[in-house]
């Protein structure tokens, strides 16, 4: 039995979590998992966590696709209602749907602001932000197709991969010897 030093009986580490929401393609969720395989983190929505909960973890992962250019409301409510914390560390990820040519860091770090704030000032401190491109047909869009379309792609999920990997590296937190196969 792999017991990673600790005595059995001892409580299992809580580690990282990833919270997401998700709903227009299930974009964000597709890199949530990705993110949570090599943190060895649980899944869950903002309705399954207890604001008192995120507390327990190491590092905590928020993530939404992007509606009206921020977070998903239900993101910002459990932001909202978090504990005051000193300097616990988190990480925010999203999938928008603007066409590349708009998309660049600049864009995404506008996408994150509200929530980034939010957390901010609870004492959260952001360790790191991941965005890419994810279908889109919301509203007229649909009548052509949508933007974005097969996106995230497998290039989106290595570079959710490798944005995952950074996290362990400045953490230690997760799965080292993760042996996920892209889908
Ligand atoms: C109601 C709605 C509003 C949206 N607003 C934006 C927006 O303001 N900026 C943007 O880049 N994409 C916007 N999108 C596109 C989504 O961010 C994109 O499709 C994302 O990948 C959806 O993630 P999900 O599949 O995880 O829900 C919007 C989509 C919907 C359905």
């Amino acid at each position: 039995m792999e017991t990673n030093g600790k005595v059995p009986g001892d409580p299992l580490p809580k580690n990282a979590l990833v919270v997401v929401f998700s709903y227009h393609h299930n974009n964000t969720e597709k890199i949530a998992h990705i993110i949570a395989n090599v943190l060895a983190a649980p899944v869950k929505t903002p309705q399954e966590v207890r604001p008192e909960e995120i507390v327990e973890y190491d590092l905590v992962g928020f993530g939404s696709g992007i509606y009206s250019a921020t977070f998903d409301a239900s993101l910002l409510n459990l932001a909202d209602r978090l504990p005051q914390v000193n300097n616990k560390k988190v990480f925010l990820f999203s999938t928008y749907g603007a066409p590349a040519f708009v998309a660049n860091r600049e864009f995404i770090e506008k996408n994150h602001a509200q929530i980034r704030e939010k957390l901010r000032a609870k004492g959260y401190t952001v360790i790191g932000e991941f965005g890419c491109a994810g279908w889109n047909t919301n509203s007229f869009l649909k009548y052509f197709g949508g933007l974005n379309k097969g996106k995230p792609d497998t290039h989106d999920l290595r570079n959710a991969e490798a944005f995952a990997r950074n996290l362990l590296l400045l953490t230690g937190i997760g799965n080292k010897n993760t042996t996920w196969k892209l889908p």
